[in-house]
């Protein structure tokens, strides 16, 4: 028996988008840019230098580092360059330097990576005026016409940078009180208990389910500035399942803290309560104990009250917890797949969409996106982003733990290097989806994959359950 017509078709094609224009690209680099400068010249020269955890870069390096990648892709790939300076793809290469070796390299100080990558950016943009951005490329071997078709190599600059944004602000929250908030931004929507389904807070996380059928449903894209790792779509069976309507609560978060969470050994794996006792894990990272039950969060440099923050998605959680959480709870991580098809799959067309809301890029109305406030927004504050099946907050506010190792897609291809996702592929890294407040809109999607070791929660990450139905 052949599937229904709509069903799991990969042939289904997104609504074509406009031509990428050398103005769009223009405007794309920029907004980076200015970024990356506001977040860097909050600090002070010596803070610049400084490195304020070994898991994170100096953020002069990542400053150096955004140019020296631009450099390479977009004036040697592209135009065969000599290099601006030979012994700067060594030092800003990630591969041959780990984060915590960074200060003791003769990397360059806050002014010369400023100069380098303003050079950088300038012959970067001399050189967009005379490419082609509009002939496709000739087959899959036409190695130059992918990379400028519809300016994919372009996005892919653009989303680096912006990615390196996010890193350099989680480096700046580990500044503790030398910390600022990030540049312009606002404290995030709070909403009224009562907004959004009407539901009142709950401590209970499994309170609001939204269950889905699962069947056959497209997973990955071919949608233009989409990495390599998101490709190609293909059809996967899901079994039915339910996920939270919401990202799990500080509220929520709070209740399995108080409830001994973090001493019960049968909530957590092997690997997890060896990790939660090496590291003397008691709740989320930046929180503190503030007297019997009350608890604040030191959030860019300020105490906040847990309670004012109590519907915001939690954050700073590792996956090992995120895990016990949901044991705790009574119900499971969601796999990647799973969060894909609640965040992509239109049931009543039978496609894929680029986000939850359509294929329309994220607006303010949509998400919590691009580093308009400090952190998570109250759940429920964006409407506008449902799921068709009314999934809220699947992008924006927090990056979601799943349960899933990062693999490659079937029909996967490296394209344009490998290491930016083929080196990653195995066991040792847990799939985490739809971008933080901190994220930029042209770095996030319905089928973007961040990726990270489980121990890890410097990041801006949550998480939202999952059971079987
Ligand atoms: C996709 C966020 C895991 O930051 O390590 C930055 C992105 N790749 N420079 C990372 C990346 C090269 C990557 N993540
Ligand atoms: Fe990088």
């Amino acid at each position: 028996m052949s599937p229904p017509q709509a069903q799991g078709s990969v042939d289904a094609p997104l609504d074509q988008p406009a031509p990428v224009t050398a103005g769009d690209i223009v405007a794309v680099l920029e907004t980076a840019r200015t970024r990356t400068l506001a977040i860097c010249d909050q600090h002070t020269e010596a803070d610049q230098r400084a490195q304020h955890s070994p898991l994170m870069s100096p953020m002069v390096w990542d400053l150096a580092h955004i140019g020296n990648y631009e450099e390479l892709w977009l004036l040697r790939e592209l135009d065969g360059r000599a290099p601006v300076d030979p012994t700067l793809d060594d030092l800003y290469n990630a591969f041959e330097h780990p984060r915590w070796e960074r200060p003791s390299l003769p990397i360059l100080g806050p002014d010369e990576a400023r100069a380098y990558d303003a050079s950088v950016r300038a012959a970067v943009l001399d050189l967009l005026a005379t490419v082609d951005l509009d002939t496709p490329p000739t087959g899959p071997d036409d190695r130059r016409g992918r990379l400028l078709h519809q300016g994919f190599v372009y996005g892919m600059v653009a989303q680096h940078e912006h990615q390196h944004c996010e890193t350099l602000l989680a480096t700046v929250q580990l500044m503790g009180p030398n910390a600022v908030p990030p540049p312009g931004t606002t404290p995030a929507p709070r909403p009224a208990a009562t907004a959004g389904t009407g539901a009142a807070p709950t401590d209970d996380a499994t309170a609001d389910l939204v269950r889905h059928d699962g069947g056959r449903v497209v997973i990955g894209t071919d949608e233009g500035w989409a990495y390599d790792n998101e490709r190609p779509p293909h059809v996967v069976e899901l079994a039915p399942y339910a996920l939270g309507r919401d990202p799990v609560t500080n509220r929520q978060w709070r209740a399995f803290v108080e409830d001994g969470g973090y001493d019960d050994e049968r909530l957590w794996t092997d690997a997890g309560w060896a990790w939660r006792r090496e590291a003397g894990l008691e709740a989320p990272q930046f929180w503190s104990r503030a007297g019997a039950g009350a608890w604040s969060v030191e959030r860019f440099g300020r105490r906040l009250d847990l309670d004012a923050l109590a519907d915001e998605p939690v954050q700073h959680v590792c996956c090992h917890e995120a895990d016990a959480f949901c044991r705790w709870s009574g119900t499971r991580l969601p796999t990647e797949l799973e969060w894909e098809a609640a965040a992509r799959w239109d049931p009543a067309k039978g496609r894929a969409r680029c986000y939850p809301w359509g294929d329309d890029a994220p607006t303010a109305a949509h998400a919590n996106l691009g580093q308009r406030h400090d952190g998570p927004a109250a759940v429920g504050s964006f409407p506008a982003g449902a799921s068709p099946l009314g999934v809220r907050g699947l992008i924006g506010d927090v990056w979601e733990w799943t349960a899933s190792t990062f693999t490659p897609h079937p029909g996967y291809v490296t394209f344009p290097y490998a290491e930016y996702s083929e080196v990653f592929f195995g066991d040792e890294y847990r799939v985490l989806r739809g971008g933080s407040w901190a994220a930029d809109p042209v770095a996030v999607r319905g089928a973007f994959r961040n990726w990270d070791y489980p121990i890890r929660r410097q990041i801006f990450c949550g998480l939202r359950v999952a059971r079987d139905a």
